[in-house]
């Protein structure tokens, strides 16, 4: 049995968060569902609410969420619809004291960014490890990039002065579900981000990067005091 002292594991901090995010979902909403183990925490909250009636309609940014999400009954909008997301709920792996992040961990960063771009609020939630005083080491950044060339796209980011090993899975590449590559670029330091993404969308061959930068309405995050709320300057979220 825990007693007040004890502290909580990375998971319940996930946990935490997943469940606050869940309290700013209303009635009608088009949700953007992030990818990972955080909100896995947060379908299985909101599925829970479905089954009391409440009725939103999700956008997957992954295979693994639209599996998840089915199995719990949240109902999905197909790619051939036009996605008029009220909030994208997601996790992140690093998030630096401005509220830029660093996704792609898992893999899913492309449909990540096009699904919180296209959300009127974007919801990121994590526990209290995410936060860092900067993005960069010991979270390599991920940039997906085509398969095609991918030797030369990888040497035109280590060019710019890091190393970017390809990610595998298993002893093989690992491959998004837009069927490209990522390399996990190793920079010690992120100082500029809005000017590493620039540079890096610029090189032929590079996809996306995981660098979300002011895209953040709301951060919340699983502590052992409780979850902290971080809001974005300007953001319309209370
Ligand atoms: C998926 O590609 C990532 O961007 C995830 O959102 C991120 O890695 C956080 O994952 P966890 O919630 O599993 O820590």
């Amino acid at each position: 049995m825990s007693s007040s002292t004890d502290s909580l594991t990375p998971d319940q901090h996930k946990a935490q968060a997943a469940r606050k995010a869940v309290e700013y979902i209303q009635e009608g909403q088009i949700l953007g569902l992030g990818t990972g183990s955080t909100v896995q925490h947060f379908l299985t909250a909101l599925g829970a609410r479905i089954q009391d009636g409440l009725r939103i309609r999700g956008v997957p940014t992954s295979q693994a969420t639209a599996t998840y999400a089915t199995k719990l009954g949240i109902p999905l909008l197909g790619n051939e619809e036009l996605w008029d997301i009220d909030v994208a709920i997601d996790g992140a792996d690093q998030v630096d004291p401005q509220l830029n992040l660093i996704k792609g961990g898992g893999g899913a960063l492309l449909r990540e960014k096009i699904v919180a771009r296209a959300a009127r609020k974007f919801i990121v939630i994590v526990d209290e490890a995410k936060q860092r005083p900067h993005l960069g080491l010991p979270f390599p950044l991920p940039v997906e990039i085509l398969s095609f060339g991918w030797r030369t796209t990888q040497r035109h980011v280590e060019n710019m002065g890091w190393l970017a090993p390809r990610r595998e899975q298993s002893g093989k590449p690992f491959v998004t579900d837009n069927g490209h590559y990522i390399v996990d670029v190793q920079i010690p330091i992120i100082a500029d981000p809005t000017s590493l993404e620039t540079r890096l969308l610029q090189l032929p061959g590079v996809v996306e990067c995981g660098l979300f930068v002011h895209m953040a309405s709301l951060v919340i995050t699983g502590t052992d005091q409780g979850v902290r709320l971080s809001q974005a300057p300007k953001s319309e979220i209370p």
